[in-house]
């Protein structure tokens, strides 16, 4: 059955680096509510805000210190309502990002809980006796270090599976879970379109907080291994879906990593817990559990596998959310395209691949132009507290400090969050005054004021991708269309079918410097879209440029 949301295009705003309104270098629901119609003029109808809850930031607003409230440095409630309504003025969704795994160790819930180790709020999360004067057991956090901090004054420990400051709730607690749902009626009555929904696979804990054997010297083991043991994940987000979302048509986006095999369905099936979920293959390539000072470069081969193997098992299920990158990743062209190579057209040609696929297209601010990673000189001037733990893995592993400088460059998160680059003004037009974060040096080459001008700019390119999604004749190849994978006996080719019940499009791209020729399958009858002046032929041979993608209807 058709949904609303299937032929609509999505976009995440990270609001502290997206537009700063009043000159505090912070960027804010006015600067975005002032950003409306470029967006619009981009093609986007939902938007997906990264947290604007009141947070002490320390993992920037992943740790909620207040559910019900803005923080004021994003601006007030009255703003939060005003952009929902010039949102709906334009036809455009808004979801939030529902952070209901951990809340911040500033939350009231948790104060009380110190108070009152063994009162009520306690049991809103995990306090545990530790064994002896060691903690429960031995998992190690995401952001390094245990997952027990000490509960002061006893010989309990609290549990965060992120930041100590990030303490996990307890949704073995009915009062702690009846909190969360009532949280989030409350804001869908209010007229958010829904969620994008925050680690949730995390909410499960194995409770028997057993050790696992340690996998690197710390003597700790990857929280992996705890999910993979937990069991009845699922009934907690059946409960979940059906005490809230449900009730209100909502659409939500899961942040999910690591569900179990065959279980895909669940999740985004006809009856799933959400509307779609993130397709992370592509992001997951070539990532190690050791840390990203042993990640590996990967093929343009490997990378088709990945993409298309997911785009294989989604198909009889649902549709995934497909992304190049996002607010915990570098940024895509500078992940995807070998440096050397990162031009217009090479960045074009990955914008193609990814908007064509089947799924709902959620492109990250900046993507639309091409925003690339930035240059730190030193460890000192990251923000990103998961990028200061991987520096401290690398140099414990024996990386130099240059070594290990430069691999926390390549998969920083900061390189996400640098300020949006508005035009070729001070600031990148991001601020009056002082950014929270760097601008990235290179905004007069890279900026929105000139990309929407230039009709050949990655902006305008990703324009055309979306109007060709939405088009009335193709839409129904786009979206709703079949995926199949040819040509796969060519190395660095991506070749793929999309059909529909009366079109049928190709897609080619060369990924790639050198030119390739192919010899296509089947005749076309028209080019639609094209990153490069025009399509070579020799006899009936298309021979493609470096980099180039080609749209064929055939
Ligand atoms: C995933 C979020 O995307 C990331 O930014 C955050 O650090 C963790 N979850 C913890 O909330």
């Amino acid at each position: 059955m058709k949904k609303w949301w299937h032929d609509k295009v999505a976009y995440q705003i990270y609001p502290k680096s997206f537009c700063d309104s009043n000159g505090d270098g912070i960027g804010d629901l006015r600067g975005i509510i002032s950003k409306l119609d470029y967006l619009k003029k981009l093609g986007v109808d939902i938007i997906w805000l990264s947290p604007i809850y009141c947070s002490p930031m320390v993992d920037q607003g992943y740790d909620i210190s207040d559910y019900y409230n803005i923080d004021s440095q994003f601006g007030t409630m009255e703003d939060m309502d005003e952009l929902l309504r010039e949102a709906k003025a334009r036809n455009m969704y808004i979801l939030m990002d529902l952070v209901v795994n951990h809340c911040s160790d500033k939350h009231e819930w948790f104060k009380k809980a110190l108070e009152d180790p063994e009162g009520e709020y306690a049991d809103y999360f995990y306090f545990r006796e530790g064994k002896g004067n060691k903690p429960p057991c031995n998992w190690r956090s995401y952001f390094g270090g245990s997952v027990w901090e000490k509960v002061p004054n006893t010989n309990k420990y609290y549990l965060h599976v992120f930041a100590k400051e990030q303490p996990d709730l307890n949704w073995e607690n009915p009062k702690l879970k009846n909190e969360i749902y009532k949280m989030i009626n409350w804001w869908l009555e209010k007229g958010l379109a829904g969620f994008r929904i925050d680690a949730i696979i995390n909410i499960k804990k194995d409770l028997r907080f057993q050790d696992f054997p340690a996998d690197r010297e710390d003597g700790l083991c990857s929280i992996d291994r705890m999910l993979e043991s937990a069991e009845g994940v699922l009934d907690m987000l059946k409960e979940l879906k059906e005490e809230t979302f449900e009730k209100f048509g909502a659409f939500t986006v899961g942040e999910v990593f690591n569900e179990k095999e065959g279980e895909l369905y669940k999740f985004i099936g006809k009856d799933g817990y959400f509307s779609t979920m993130f397709d992370f293959e592509m992001e997951m390539l070539g990532k190690s559990e050791k840390g990203w000072y042993d990640n590996r470069t990967f093929t343009p081969n490997e990378l088709r596998t990945s993409i298309f193997d997911s785009q294989i098992k989604t198909a009889d299920v649902g549709f995934k959310a497909n992304i190049i990158e996002n607010h915990d990743e570098p940024r895509g062209v500078s992940n995807y395209i070998p440096k050397e190579d990162l031009n217009d057209k090479s960045k074009k040609m990955l914008a193609a691949i990814s908007l064509m696929l089947r799924g709902i297209p959620f492109i990250y601010q900046g993507q639309e132009l091409g925003m690339t990673n930035t240059k730190i000189n030193s460890v000192e001037e990251f923000d990103d507290i998961a990028t200061i733990d991987q520096y401290n893995v690398a140099i414990k592993e024996g990386c130099s400090k240059e070594e290990a400088l430069e691999i926390v460059n390549n998969y920083s998160r900061d390189n996400a969050r640098t300020p949006f680059q508005w035009d070729d003004i001070e600031n990148a037009g991001f601020t009056t005054g002082t950014p929270w974060i760097k601008v990235n040096k290179n905004y007069k080459e890279i900026n929105a004021a000139s990309q929407v001008e230039n009709e050949d700019s990655v902006f305008n390119f990703y324009k055309k991708l979306i109007n060709l999604r939405k088009s009335e004749e193709f839409k129904d190849a786009v979206v709703y269309g079949t995926f199949e994978s040819v040509l796969e006996n060519y190395d660095n080719l991506f070749a793929f079918y999309r059909e529909g019940s009366s079109k049928k499009l190709m897609l080619l791209a060369n990924y790639q410097k050198e030119e390739q020729t192919i010899e296509l399958p089947k005749l076309y009858s028209k080019v639609l879209l094209n990153n490069c002046d025009e399509v070579k032929h020799e006899k009936d041979k298309i021979i493609l440029q470096g980099y180039q993608v080609i749209i064929l209807v055939v």
